[in-house]
């Protein structure tokens, strides 16, 4: 079948924060880019977060990025490579003095100064007690920061494609990616984007889980396409759930209330964080704070009839404080949970929200896979950033608002890194004959099944599945079953059937081809938690309470051919300054 074909110098896949970071800083430098996106890019999921980027600009109190650095080490576990968080924690003051220039609304001081709060794990002089780090723009810094970035796109003429769905990655027989093929949402059609570089800026994949604070776009394109083109995807056991999403509806409620002062209470009216974190108390890492929430409800003191849930009271901030501060949250409470949080506690359960793992770069944004010369080698014309992109500054588990800084942090790296590696590569190499083969044939797939399943039936098998095997705490019996299951939905997933062919808006048919990258995501984070055999950040296993620094300080590697592991070790040492030693995490 022809296919159509344009030529870009980069295309970047995602409009989200780093990818629009990074489309910003090579279309300054005049080059042609392609931005394609599901949704308008001010749609993108980075739009969600709440509350803050994290930064050591010490405007409220003492601050340093030493102590940032070390809390995002603890914060992940000791498994975040310590390179990686050097070179985000260091760049942290200047990329938000960037994004204050290019106009980003940021809250303010008396002083005049960049507004900041306390977030979760943000403590000063090494652990000693909670800093005010988390730059904020209400409880809106990810749609301060997503239009800012669009604006500024805008202005340096980036070519947006957007409703447009990026399909398979395209290498050539030397595993050189040469970028991709995709398709308009409205209309079916199909092309070839030949570029330079390609960068994957795709986001998380949090609709693997039944409930999750994650948009409905997020369903991990980038991994899925990455696996079916031979590069394995990283530390995909560790997925944070968020302590507070609303119950029963998911929806996130920033870390910033408490913050501003918030607290949880259990069942007896019980503030129970100081029990499980005497010094953060609830502000202690998230897995802590989850792993806390989820023990109270086991134990039986859960609130509501069920039990099933606790509850987060801000009442006592007042309603000045939570209008001015907290507006978007009084929104949600009111429209999701039905309490106006100026009166009463919202109802909160713990909620899949981050994945920790994803596409293995280095700190440049640059692909590192088995290649030519070895099995961690530079991809060429390969790059990733962002959630889908593993770096690896979170290890196993992400500090709050270290998202927000690792999209712009790395979008604006990797940016710099295409630039200088174009200078040498002026010419496109050529297109392989079967380029557009592996969509095609997919597609052809997914037209010619007759009898299939229905896509949603199959999907809710697969989140049930994630849901029920591998959740805050990991028990090993259901994490064995929980592989056997998700190989089987797998199965299911090739037979299912677009029952509505017809192409208005192509919706069956979009949700059919995400399915197809969900299922890479799910089968790739339940193998690698079955696998390992610790606890460790925001994978707990019943069997294995403790982190097990002997055998298990190191990252996996997820190969799709073959469902198989292999592992490679942390990076302990930084970039300019001493290791921070392996410690027992308390907070
Ligand atoms: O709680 C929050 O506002 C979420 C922030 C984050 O995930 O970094």
């Amino acid at each position: 079948m022809a296919i159509a074909k344009r030529n870009f110098d980069v295309v970047v896949v995602g409009a989200g924060g780093s990818g629009m970071r990074a489309a910003l800083q090579l279309a300054q430098a005049g080059l042609k880019v392609a931005v394609l996106s599901k949704v308008f890019p001010t749609r993108s999921h980075t739009v969600a977060a709440q509350g803050g980027i994290a930064a050591s600009l010490g405007n409220v109190n003492e601050d340093n990025w030493l102590w940032h650095m070390y809390d995002t080490v603890k914060g992940s576990d000791y498994l975040g490579d310590q390179d990686a968080i050097e070179f985000m924690c260091r760049a942290a003051p200047e990329v938000v003095y960037e994004l204050e220039h290019f106009g980003m609304p940021f809250d303010r001081l008396d002083s005049g100064k960049i507004y900041q709060r306390p977030f979760g794990g943000h403590m000063q002089d090494y652990g000693k007690a909670p800093v005010q780090r988390a730059c904020a723009a209400a409880d809106r810094t990810g749609h301060a920061l997503l239009h800012t970035l669009y604006q500024q796109n805008v202005k340096a003429n980036t070519h947006f494609f957007v409703e447009w769905m990026a399909l398979d990655l395209i290498r050539n027989e030397d595993g050189d990616v040469l970028g991709v093929t995709a398709m308009e949402i409205e209309t079916g059609e199909t092309m070839i984007f030949h570029a330079r570089a390609t960068l994957f800026a795709t986001g998380g994949a949090g609709r693997i889980f039944q409930s999750s604070t994650n948009a409905y776009i997020n369903t991990g394109d980038g991994l899925g396409m990455a696996a079916r083109a031979g590069i394995p995807l990283e530390d995909m056991e560790f997925y944070q759930f968020h302590p507070t999403g609303v119950y029963g509806a998911g929806v996130l409620i920033t870390e910033g209330v408490r913050g501003e002062g918030g607290y949880l209470l259990n069942k007896d009216g019980e503030r129970f964080m100081p029990r499980y974190a005497p010094t953060a108390k609830d502000l202690a890492s998230r897995d802590v704070v989850s792993r806390a929430m989820a023990t109270e409800i086991k134990e039986g003191r859960g609130c509501g009839p069920k039990g099933d849930h606790v509850l987060l009271k801000l009442d006592h901030l007042g309603d000045d404080v939570i209008r001015q501060r907290l507006p978007g949250i009084r929104e949600i409470a009111i429209k999701f949970a039905h309490v106006n949080p100026a009166e009463k506690p919202i109802p909160v359960v713990p909620t899949a929200h981050y994945m920790m793992g994803g596409i293995p770069t280095n700190y440049h944004g640059q692909v590192v896979a088995p290649y030519k010369t070895g099995p961690n080698e530079i991809v060429h014309g390969f790059y990733a950033v962002g959630e889908c992109a593993c770096v690896s500054v979170h290890g196993a588990n992400r500090l709050g608002c270290n998202s927000l800084l690792d999209l712009v942090v790395f979008g604006r790296a990797a940016g710099k890194q295409i630039i200088e590696d174009l200078h040498g590569n002026p010419h496109p190499k050529p297109l392989p004959a079967d380029a557009a083969d592996l969509a095609l044939s997919r597609l052809a797939r997914l037209e010619s099944q007759k009898n299939g399943e229905r896509v949603s039936e199959v999907g809710d098998a697969m989140r049930h599945t994630m849901q029920k095997h591998c959740g805050v705490f990991r028990f090993p019996d259901l994490l064995s079953a929980g592989v056997a299951e998700i190989k089987q939905v797998a199965e299911r997933v090739m037979h299912t059937e677009i029952k509505d062919k017809s192409k208005v808006f192509n919706t069956a048919r979009i949700e059919a081809l995400e399915l197809d990258n969900l299922i890479e995501v799910a089968q790739a984070t339940m193998i690698s938690a079955e696998a390992r055999k610790e606890s460790r950040g925001a994978h707990a296993r019943d069997d294995f309470p403790e982190r097990d620094d002997v055998n298990w300080l190191k990252h996996s590697l997820y190969f799709r051919e073959g469902s198989r592991l292999d592992y490679k070790p942390v990076r302990l040492k930084p970039l300019t300054v001493e290791s921070f030693p392996l410690k027992p995490r308390v907070y």
